[in-house]
């Protein structure tokens, strides 16, 4: 891992940031009129160590000093998440008006501190009740979040510039609804292919109400990207890999770049979709209605081998790999390899930056132009406070650089990246393993909430400051 051969200087006006997202931080989980969400229920029994977002980071009652945190840190814009039941504790009906409040306050003092905020709508904290309704499978749930844009556009748009609809609809539909390793816990691939349509779709309503209501602002999604390589140039790897690519990138890009879901995705979920009977006539031209950005969140990619293949792929030098794009689902043709020896993050996810450059490349090759924010990188390391109360991420700043030289060189040969924000502004509660990984710049002790920043917080401040990366 280096980036000596990655350009160092960004350009003038580059937008850099730190990202989270509300159920991962805020805990006041039962506060103030804030309903449950799928993420309260789930974590019962899906979470390691029956961990929750109950208090998290309690950024809730936190938050001014998570705000100066950024200030000092030197961003010029922070991305969050708003949690769907604080503004409807069941999914539907009158805005709750002290959910509102709180990210009114949010707001003002991003403002107050010149950090422009970047709002995501939906990041994965569904109101439980819409759940009990089918949630993704049910297209209705498509129509409530439509409904629950307008509420947040209405009470903060004045002051936001920044949109992002929906965060790794992947995760959603595959993780949520095919693997189940995520909430709702749900293993049915032809539900998770109607979860897959309908947050697509509620990704394009939801636009379209931002366009009425905010007809300046910047209006985008964030999907999880990354590709797949093949193990050997064998037929059926290289076939196993088209699928995973269709399932993890196509399955997005092309409805809502394309206007079409790709033929193989087409054929391989044929029998588990009834051909994609979810699609309704029009759904298409909503989802791919123009945008003004595109998300990239990026952490690693894996090798694809055929499932009859392994024995040959091990031959060839390869392992298996638990990364974050290849969770493997049974109807998948090919398992996800890894390379014996590459660096691994403390989630297991291996360190190669050229995934990140060669990804962008080929959304630009394949898709668009529009502007990119790489709205999520980082990396879990076994970070520790030493006796001097210092937290020193040596091999965490070692992944920032290479990634951000990555990206740069992307930029570099084209590629139309305009930011990039850090996954994560502080530790919190990582999903399926709950508080067992750290992703901050910012260390959080959560037995007393106390924030410590760590080396790659001045690293990141220093980066920030001289627009460039350290030689
Ligand atoms: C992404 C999620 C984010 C975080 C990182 C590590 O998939 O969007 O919330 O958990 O992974």
């Amino acid at each position: 891992m280096s980036n000596n051969n990655s350009p160092k200087q960004f350009p003038a006006g580059f937008t850099w940031g730190t990202a989270t997202a509300s159920y991962q931080i805020e805990g006041g989980a039962h506060e103030d009129g804030r309903g449950p969400s799928i993420w309260d229920t789930f974590a019962k029994t899906g979470v390691l160590n029956q961990d929750n977002g109950d208090v998290a980071c309690d950024h809730y009652h936190r938050y001014a000093e998570d705000l100066d945190l950024l200030k000092n840190l030197g961003v010029n814009s922070y991305r969050f998440s708003i949690a769907w039941p604080r503004i409807q504790a069941d999914g539907t009906g009158a805005p709750n008006q002290k959910g509102l409040d709180f990210y009114r306050r949010l707001v003002d003092g991003l403002r107050e501190r010149d950090i422009a905020p970047a709002i995501t709508l939906y990041h994965w904290d569904l109101p439980q009740a819409l759940e009990d309704k089918g949630g993704w499978v049910n297209r209705d749930t498509a129509y409530r979040l439509a409904d629950y844009t307008g509420h947040v556009v209405e009470a903060l748009g004045d002051d936001v510039a920044r949109w992002i609809t929906i965060n790794e609809p992947w995760c959603v539909s595959w993780l949520g609804y095919g693997i189940g390793v995520h909430a709702p816990g749900i293993q049915d691939i032809g539900k998770a292919v109607a979860a897959n349509h309908h947050i697509l779709l509620a990704h394009g309503l939801a636009t379209q109400v931002i366009r009425e209501k905010l007809p300046e602002a910047q209006v985008g999604i964030t999907l999880n990207m990354a590709l797949s390589k093949s193990a050997t140039d064998h037929e059926l790897d290289q076939y196993a890999t088209a699928v995973a690519n269709g399932n993890h990138n196509g399955m997005f890009m092309g409805p809502i770049f394309k206007g079409e879901y790709p033929e193989i995705m087409r054929e391989h979920y044929a029998t588990a979709s009834d051909n994609f009977a979810v699609v309704q006539p029009g759904d298409l031209e909503i989802i791919s209605a123009p945008l003004d950005f595109l998300g990239v969140n990026h952490y690693s990619y894996s090798y694809q081998a055929h499932k009859t293949r392994v024995a040959e792929a091990r031959a060839a030098g390869f392992n298996y790999n638990p990364g974050p794009a290849n969770v493997y689902s049974e109807d998948m043709p090919g398992v996800p390899l890894g390379v014996p020896g590459r660096p691994r993050t403390a989630i297991g996810w291996e360190v190669d930056e050229t995934g990140i450059s060669d990804l962008l490349l080929w959304v630009k090759q394949e898709y668009t132009d529009l502007p990119i924010y790489i709205t999520e990188n980082g990396a879990a390391y076994q970070d520790y406070v030493n006796d001097k109360g210092e937290v020193n991420d040596n091999d965490r700043i070692a992944y920032l650089n290479a990634y951000m030289g990555a990206v740069n060189s992307a930029r570099e040969q084209g590629v139309n990246v305009q930011g990039y924000y850090v996954w994560s502004l502080m530790d919190n509660f990582e999903w399926a393993e709950g508080y067992s990984k750290r992703f901050g710049i910012v260390w959080v002790d959560y037995p007393t909430g106390t924030r410590t920043p760590k080396a790659s917080y001045y690293w990141y401040q220093n980066v920030i400051k001289t627009n460039r990366l350290p030689e």
